[in-house]
């Protein structure tokens, strides 16, 4: 898969959605060291110091049940994180990476559609890898945290990135095998229902991935 390297973007959302457009291809993968307006769901600012890895992976929908697909991405950065940095990192819905009660990374699925016709999926991952707790701004410094300040060591932002993608195929075969309920059982196995206190995000709605068949 081309992988498409940055230094500092203003969102490699906005640059995959860019090149989507200039080179019609359907398979890359854009990774920026920074972001200037790295963005999250609800249209939160994701801070994204240098440290962190910042990836959005273009893909064509290959399931027509795209609830699954933000699962199975956050699945694959769990298990990576679990496998290279030895932690337990656990799932949160919808699809937020947490340990220890904090936000550890985040996922966010972006659509690009031709007409009525979804086109392209953007995948947008962000986790804070090699980065210290006082790059975290003073509103974020309660509810965040990242590898470093869990493990005391720094990681190679690629490798994590390399499982993240190696781990993100296995699941896409499952999917093609209608093998979904692998995906949602792993889910669940991995679902950390503790509250994370920001106002939007409302506590019920950690159960509603059980209606998602
Ligand atoms: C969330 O938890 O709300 C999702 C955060 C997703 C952040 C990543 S960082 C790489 C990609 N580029 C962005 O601007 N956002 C996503």
């Amino acid at each position: 898969m081309k992988i498409y390297r940055f230094e500092k973007v203003s969102s490699t959302q906005k640059v995959a959605r860019k090149l989507i457009h200039e080179t019609k291809s359907d398979k890359f993968i854009v990774i920026a060291k920074e972001q200037t307006e790295g963005y999250g769901r609800h249209k939160r600012k994701w801070h994204s110091p240098n440290g962190g890895l910042y990836a959005s992976i273009v893909l064509k929908p290959y399931t027509k049940k795209l609830n699954i697909i933000p699962l199975a991405a956050a699945l694959a950065v769990r298990k990576a994180i679990n496998e290279i940095c030895k932690i337990d990192v656990k799932v949160k819905w919808p699809n937020d990476i947490v340990i220890n009660s904090k936000k550890l990374g985040g996922i966010i699925c972006e659509a690009i559609l031709a007409g009525e016709k979804l086109e392209y999926l953007i995948v947008g991952i962000g986790v804070n890898v090699n980065i210290e707790h006082r790059q975290f701004p003073s509103q974020l410094k309660k509810q965040a945290t990242s590898i470093l300040i869990v493990t005391g060591r720094k990681f190679k932002i690629e490798s994590i990135l390399n499982e993240i993608i190696k781990n993100l195929d296995a699941y896409k075969k499952l999917i093609e095998n209608n093998l979904e309920e692998k995906i949602l059982n792993e889910w669940r196995k991995h679902l950390s229902l503790i509250h994370i206190s920001e106002p939007t995000r409302p506590l019920y709605i950690s159960y509603a991935v059980f209606c998602l068949k």
